[in-house]
């Protein structure tokens, strides 16, 4: 069995589903970063949660891992890396080697520093990377990239090269401001018009509304012809800091509880959400723009 068949079939088998006829894919994967411009703002926790809310939807659900040595996806999930993409990138594993499991068969690839190691690669070792993310093209639906905050250009790259964007912001001043910054950034360098606004930490939908027509405002006012979609609130809530503490998604672990059903809804919603706009969602066409970055 080859590599990539092998890899799709386990990510069904643990979707419940039937192993597929080989080589079809159900249509071309979404590539959606999480991002954020102040840190803090709940994005790994955000994109572990809502992955496994898209899995709940039958979605096969690969994240990358691509915050530099923040607490991260496994020490929230209490999982134990090996490897990471620098093992990839080296050519000592192969990407299915280094791919993590995570709660509810959703799958992670750590990154960690070794996308550094991306500018010292050769025009060869490039293609062997791309062929090995052309491997796991037709293995998932949907692609997260749990970025780090800012307006690096790690993070940039990340998100221009995504198809789609979800910026999640809190009402703490600052954090719209940063917010606003990192749109400006993306769109006036980099032309990208389309973003997801995600309110975190509110104390409702009022405040939310709020916070969104804040940030859209500033973006309408002085950037113009940016789209921004609003695509739901959670509230500030305690068991988020309980499920950190044991090491579990909150939504496996406190499934009924505020937190969980906003993060349900937005997964709902998002999957609902027409992708016309992203004419370029596949994942290896979204690592080709990275590595030419470097
Ligand atoms: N809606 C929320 N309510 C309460 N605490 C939250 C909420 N969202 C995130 N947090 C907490 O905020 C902290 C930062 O979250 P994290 O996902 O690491 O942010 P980021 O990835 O943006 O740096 C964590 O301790 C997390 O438990
Ligand atoms: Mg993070």
């Amino acid at each position: 069995m080859n590599q990539a068949r092998g890899l799709r079939q386990m990510v069904d088998r643990e979707a419940g589903r039937p192993d597929p006829t080989p080589g079809l894919s159900e249509g071309i994967p979404r590539v959606i970063a999480v991002t954020s411009g102040k840190g803090g703002v709940g994005k790994t926790n955000i994109a572990g949660n809502l992955a496994i809310a898209f899995r709940r939807m039958g979605k096969r659900v690969l994240i990358l891992d691509a915050d530099l040595g923040l607490a991260n996806l496994d020490i929230i999930f209490g999982l134990t890396i090996e490897h990471n993409i620098k093992h990839v990138i080296s050519g000592e594993k192969s990407l299915s080697d280094v791919l993590v499991r995570g709660p509810e068969g959703i799958c992670i690839i750590p990154a960690g520093s070794g996308m550094q190691d991306l500018a010292e690669l050769t025009g060869g070792q490039k293609l062997d990377l791309l062929s090995e993310f052309d491997r796991v093209d037709d293995s998932f639906d949907i692609f997260l990239i749990d970025t780090c905050a800012g307006i690096s250009s790690n993070v940039t790259y990340f998100n221009i090269a995504a198809g789609e964007r979800i910026v999640v912001v809190t009402p703490e001043p600052t954090s719209i401001t940063d917010a606003y910054a990192l749109i400006k950034v993306l769109y006036t360098k980099h032309g990208t018009n389309t973003y997801k606004i995600l309110v975190n930490m509110t104390t409702g939908p009022r405040e939310a509304e709020f916070v969104y027509r804040n940030l859209s405002n500033a973006v309408d006012r002085f950037l113009g012809n940016v789209s921004m979609d609003y695509v739901g609130f959670i509230p500030t809530d305690a068991n988020f800091g309980k499920a950190v503490r044991k090491q579990q998604p909150i939504i496996g672990l406190y499934p009924e509880t505020a937190a969980s059903k906003s993060i349900t809804e937005i997964g709902k919603q998002i999957i609902e959400s027409s992708n016309k706009d992203v004419c370029d969602g596949n994942i290896k066409f979204f690592w080709k723009k990275i590595i030419g970055f470097y």
